[in-house]
């Protein structure tokens, strides 16, 4: 069993002792304007291999390498295309990770045996600050146990990895609440392989070509992570479309099962009783960024089945009904 330390991103000397961690060959968590990192050098393969380890993560799914500036890149990548300067200029730092040729001073189990490796530049200043007192390469995945929905508060990162790892810089709740788009620009067109806090068509604007992945007809494609389980609660989750499907599913359960409900529209009142928990949010990034906090809030208080409203699969919404229908088993 390890201390895991909680460290404040505001106190100078803890952001030194979290980075004098990290080049030591330890895990520490840190918040990202996506969700939380479980960061570690990706030069040492020993630091690396903890990762996979306190997050019960199978080694054939790569993580991503986060950098503080893009004069870093020709130190991990082969080569950089001209489209990727295009992104990286329009939406690094932030919520972008794309996938380039790698060199070998990454290693290995971090792009897990893959002869690519994704690079994102962070927005948030605590995420810098680290990365750059730090001075190395950082792979992070997000600081959950495996196949959870990832953590957006420091107190989630203690729940699923307090007593695995060294540190948590604290900090706020993550703005954006999902993960990053992971966008691969070394095939023919470049193609987005997670969903995530950019866009499809801010990508698109940019340019036009950007494909979507599509793993019912390509299964081969090198995004390993997109075959595990992923952002399960302990509760079922299920996806409703409309209002006359809610009451048909109500009608279908028993009296005795705990519900909660997350969604725009809010329940009829007429059903409203029903639910134990219940969250009404603003609009889609308003859902997005409050969806992991809610399902992990529902397993604390062991409620059974949480509906999920739909929303239409476009903007922010894609990424959305991605995490919602991974999490409810589709
Ligand atoms: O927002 C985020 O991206 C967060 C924060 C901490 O940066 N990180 C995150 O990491 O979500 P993780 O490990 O949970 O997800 C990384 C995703 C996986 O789907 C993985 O398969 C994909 O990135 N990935 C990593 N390296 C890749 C590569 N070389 N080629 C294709 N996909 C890759
Ligand atoms: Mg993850």
């Amino acid at each position: 069993m390890t201390k895991t330390v909680q460290y404040d991103p505001k106190r100078l000397q803890d952001l030194f002792e979290a980075a004098a961690i990290l080049r030591n060959g330890g895990c520490v968590a840190f918040p990202t304007e996506t969700v939380f990192g479980l960061g570690v050098d990706a030069t040492n393969v020993v630091a690396v291999q903890r990762a996979f380890e306190a997050k019960g993560r199978p080694s054939d799914n790569p993580l991503i390498v986060h950098l503080h500036s893009p004069n870093q890149m020709k130190l991990y990548c082969h080569s950089v295309p001209e489209i990727a300067h295009r992104f990286i200029e329009h939406f690094c730092p932030g919520p972008l990770t794309i996938v380039l040729p790698r060199r070998d001073s990454i290693v290995n189990l971090v792009t897990a045996g893959l002869d690519t490796v994704a690079i994102r530049f962070p927005k948030h200043e605590v995420a810098q600050a680290l990365l750059r007192e730090a001075n190395l390469p950082i792979a992070a995945p997000s600081a959950n146990l495996s196949g959870r929905p990832s953590a957006t508060t420091w107190q989630a990162v203690v729940d699923d990895l307090g007593g695995r790892i060294d540190g948590v810089l604290c900090g706020e709740p993550c703005d954006i609440g999902i993960e990053s788009t992971v966008i691969d620009v070394t095939r023919e067109h470049p193609t987005v392989l997670r969903c995530g806090g950019v866009t499809l068509e801010q990508l698109r604007e940019v340019a036009p070509n950007v494909m979507m992945h599509d793993s019912q007809i390509d299964s081969s494609v090198n995004s390993p992570g997109l075959r595990h389980r992923h952002y399960q609660p302990a509760a079922r989750v299920v996806l409703i479309d409309s209002s006359p499907e809610l009451r048909r599913i109500l009608n279908a359960f028993d009296h005795h099962v705990r519900l909660a409900y997350i969604g725009i529209d809010r329940l009829p009142n007429s059903i409203e009783s029903k639910f134990e928990r219940f969250r009404y949010c603003d609009n889609e990034a308003d859902y997005a960024s409050c969806l992991f906090s809610f399902f992990r809030e529902c397993d604390h208080l062991g409620i059974e089945t949480i509906l999920c409203q739909g929303v239409d699969a476009t903007g922010i919404g894609r990424a959305l009904m991605d995490r919602i229908g991974r999490a409810s088993g589709d």
